[in-house]
């Protein structure tokens, strides 16, 4: 008999279908009407997704665990319904060649709740090529930000980009033309956004598609337009919520001080409408913590970065329920594509897939209260807002969210080095 089944309505082909998954050594091993197991979950009326995966995050560690470490990190985003994150290379040191990729690996190792790869930066081939077979992904950052490790050179890029390629590294960029970003003295949002105008994203994603930047990830979206401009280019795009959320008339002050900026109301509507429309390829938060301490500095002073790992699907759900996204499009975004994407056996619920399943009741909207949330942080830019978070979380087969608690253990392996 099968180890366990979960009976629900399962997303499958696009749509909700009552049935069981069949769920063996971590692996889905059957998706049938009827299965009967050791152990079964009853979802009831509740729906079963496949867990999320997050392609953009900034756990901290090393170097910053102030603000946030893998095992903070990996509970808050268990808690908003995801099992797979990809961390950012802007720790410290900065994740640029082999030695401190082993260090990171070594240090975050049996401390994560889910699954987590590795992001890399660096402009030059030679360390790619001594990383590539342990890393998730090349980081590009063309526009300065938290971190300073900037490659804003279009022959380096196309260096880097050529060379990813051979290697079969998937690689995600920071579009924001550096040249192009002002230093002036910021008082506001409004202020920061003349800082770094949307032109700067533009033009860094002209550049990129001029460089046959084909199969390269755009990150953190702000413009409807760009995500046009990616689809067109063969490129992937990937949005995060505080930009399709919030903008510079928000009352966040330095809170919501983020790289690249809020933008205009209306940039920010077309965004979210864009995204319904299925126009997006992913959704990323760009978990990016810094403390309630530093985030209270003067503005200008005030480092850049919102936390969102636990709020990004939740968030969306809410969106769902409330009709302006389809489900299948935000499952489409969160989990099928990322997965694909970064070759994680996991976003669909299929016979072979990894067992990571999220269930959700339709009905429990919530709003969201910064002291409720586990990221190390302490705070959110979404304070307040309407969130459907998942009941249950399961991750290899194992339940390490049970009652909208984490209840698991520090299962989390690496998706490159320890194969799922
Ligand atoms: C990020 C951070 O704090 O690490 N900040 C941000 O504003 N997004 C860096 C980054 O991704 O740009
Ligand atoms: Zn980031």
């Amino acid at each position: 008999m099968i180890d366990l089944v979960v009976e629900g309505r399962l997303f499958l082909d696009g749509e909700l279908k009552q049935g069981c998954v069949g769920i063996e050594n971590g692996r889905i091993v059957a998706v049938k009407k009827v299965l009967r197991g050791e152990t079964k979950i009853d979802a009831g009326y509740r729906i079963v997704l496949p867990a999320a995966m997050d392609p953009h995050v900034h756990f901290r560690q090393p170097g910053m665990t102030n603000k946030e470490d893998f095992s903070s990190g990996s509970l808050a985003a268990l808690h908003g319904g995801v099992t797979t994150v990809l961390d950012m290379p802007n720790t410290f040191p900065p994740t640029d060649r082999l030695a401190v990729l082993k260090d990171k690996k070594r240090i975050v190792r049996g401390r994560s709740y889910v699954d987590y790869g590795m992001f890399v930066t660096t402009d030059l081939p030679r360390r790619l090529e001594a990383m590539a077979p342990h890393v998730a992904g090349l980081k590009i950052f063309m526009g300065s930000t938290t971190g300073s490790l900037l490659d804003n050179d279009d022959k380096s890029i196309h260096r880097m980009l050529r060379k990813a390629e051979a290697l079969h590294v998937p690689v995600s960029v920071h579009a924001e033309d550096d040249s192009m970003i002002f230093h002036e003295e910021a008082g506001s949002l409004k202020d920061h956004l003349r800082n770094r105008p949307a032109d700067a994203e533009f033009n860094a994603v002209r550049r990129l598609i001029a460089l046959g930047a084909k199969g390269v990830n755009i990150c953190h979206v702000t413009r409807a337009e760009i995500l046009d401009m990616a689809t067109e280019a063969g490129m992937s795009s990937e949005v995060a919520p505080h930009h399709m959320l919030l903008d510079i008339g928000s009352p966040l002050g330095a809170r919501g001080k983020v790289n690249p900026p809020l933008r205009q109301p209306l940039a920010k509507d077309a965004l979210y409408r864009a995204v319904a429309q299925g126009k997006a390829t992913m959704l990323g938060s760009d978990h990016a913590p810094h403390t309630v301490d530093e985030k209270s500095e003067d503005f200008d002073i005030c480092p850049s970065g919102v936390p969102g790992v636990e709020t990004m699907f939740p968030l969306m759900m809410a969106a769902v329920k409330r009709n302006d996204i389809p489900l299948a499009t935000l499952v489409r975004m969160a989990c099928e594509e990322p997965a694909r994407r970064f070759n994680v056996p996991k976003g669909r619920i299929e016979e072979g897939m990894m067992a990571d399943l999220a269930i959700y009741d339709p009905r429990e909207m919530s709003t969201i209260e910064g002291s409720r949330l586990y990221s190390k942080c302490g705070w959110t830019p979404y304070e307040g807002m309407e969130a459907i978070f998942p009941q249950t979380v399961i991750m290899h087969g194992e339940i390490q969210l049970k009652g909208g608690e984490p209840c698991g253990e520090t299962i989390g392996r690496d998706i490159k080095d320890e194969p799922l």
